[in-house]
C-alpha cells in the first residue's frame, strides 16, 4: 500500500470515528454504516487501538482438534495470531454482524477448509458441536445485549472450555472513568464496570489481567483487560 493511500485511508477512519455510529436503523445497519467506510484500513488503525489480543490467544492455548468459535471477529484478524495453530484446529468458526468487515474476514480464510465465516448475532448463533475454546475480542463492549452474548457463550462451550476476552472496561475507581464512557460511546463503544462482573460471576474459575495501552492520537493509555474463564 502507498504512503498515499495510507494518509487517505487513516483519514477515512479518523472522520468516521469522529462522526461516531450512525444514529438510525437496526444494531446490524448501523454497523454495517461505522465499518463499511473504515473497512479497507481497519487493520492498520486497529493495531495501534486494539492490545491483547496475541497475548491472550497465545494464553488460550489452542491445540489439535479444538474447536474454536470467535464472536464479533470483524476482519478476522485473530486468525494471523493463531498462525500455524489454525492448520491443526478442527474448526475455527468466526461470526459477526457486519458484512463489510466480514468480507475481509472471507478474504483472510482464503477457503482454509476448517475455517467458515458466519454473518450472525452473537447472542443467539450456535455451533454445530460444543467448542473448545470461544473467543471475544474487543466485542462485548459493542454488543447491546452483551449479558445475553456472554450466556450464549457459556452454553456453547464443552465441558471444560475455556472462553477468552479482551475489551476495554472502567476499572474500580479510574480517574478517567467518565471521560472514557463518553469518548468510547460516540463510537457505539459502551464500557461499564458490569461486563468484568458478570464474567467473574459466570465464570468462578478464571484468570484476569487489567492493563492500560495506548491510544493513537491521545497522550493518555485506556484501560483494558484479559479474561479467561473455564466452563463447566
Ligand atoms: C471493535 S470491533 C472488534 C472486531 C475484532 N474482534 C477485532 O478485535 O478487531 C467490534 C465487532 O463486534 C461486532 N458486533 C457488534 N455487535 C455484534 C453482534 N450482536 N453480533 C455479532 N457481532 C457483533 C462488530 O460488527 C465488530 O466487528
Amino acid at each position: 500500500m502507498s504512503a498515499l493511500n495510507r494518509v487517505l485511508g487513516e483519514g477515512q477512519i479518523l472522520l468516521r470515528l469522529l462522526r461516531g455510529v450512525p444514529r438510525r436503523g437496526s444494531h446490524a445497519e448501523r454497523l454495517q454504516g461505522f465499518y463499511a467506510p473504515q473497512a479497507a484500513h481497519y487493520d492498520s488503525f486497529r493495531t495501534r487501538l486494539l492490545h491483547g489480543r496475541e497475548d491472550l490467544i497465545a494464553r488460550l492455548e489452542f491445540g489439535p482438534g479444538m474447536r474454536v468459535v470467535e464472536l464479533g471477529c470483524g476482519t478476522g484478524r485473530s486468525l494471523e495470531f493463531v498462525g500455524d495453530r489454525l492448520g491443526g484446529l478442527a474448526r475455527y468458526d468466526m461470526v459477526d454482524l457486519c458484512p463489510a468487515l466480514l468480507a475481509q474476514a472471507r478474504r483472510r480464510a482464503g477457503g482454509m477448509p476448517n475455517v467458515a465465516v458466519h454473518e450472525a448475532d452473537a447472542t443467539t448463533w450456535h455451533p454445530s458441536q460444543a467448542a473448545d475454546r470461544v473467543l471475544i475480542s474487543y466485542a462485548l463492549t459493542m454488543i447491546p445485549d452483551w449479558r445475553q452474548a456472554v450466556a450464549n457463550a457459556r452454553a456453547m462451550l464443552a465441558p471444560g472450555g475455556w472462553l477468552g476476552v479482551v475489551d476495554f472496561h472502567l476499572p474500580r475507581g479510574g480517574r478517567l472513568n467518565g471521560f472514557w464512557r463518553r469518548w468510547f460511546a460516540h463510537d457505539g463503544v459502551h464500557l461499564t464496570a458490569g461486563h468484568l462482573a458478570a464474567l467473574r460471576e459466570s465464570f468462578p474459575d478464571h484468570w484476569l489481567s487489567e492493563r492500560r495501552a495506548a491510544i493513537p492520537y491521545l497522550p493518555i493509555a485506556a484501560p483494558y483487560y484479559l479474561f479467561i474463564g473455564r466452563g463447566e
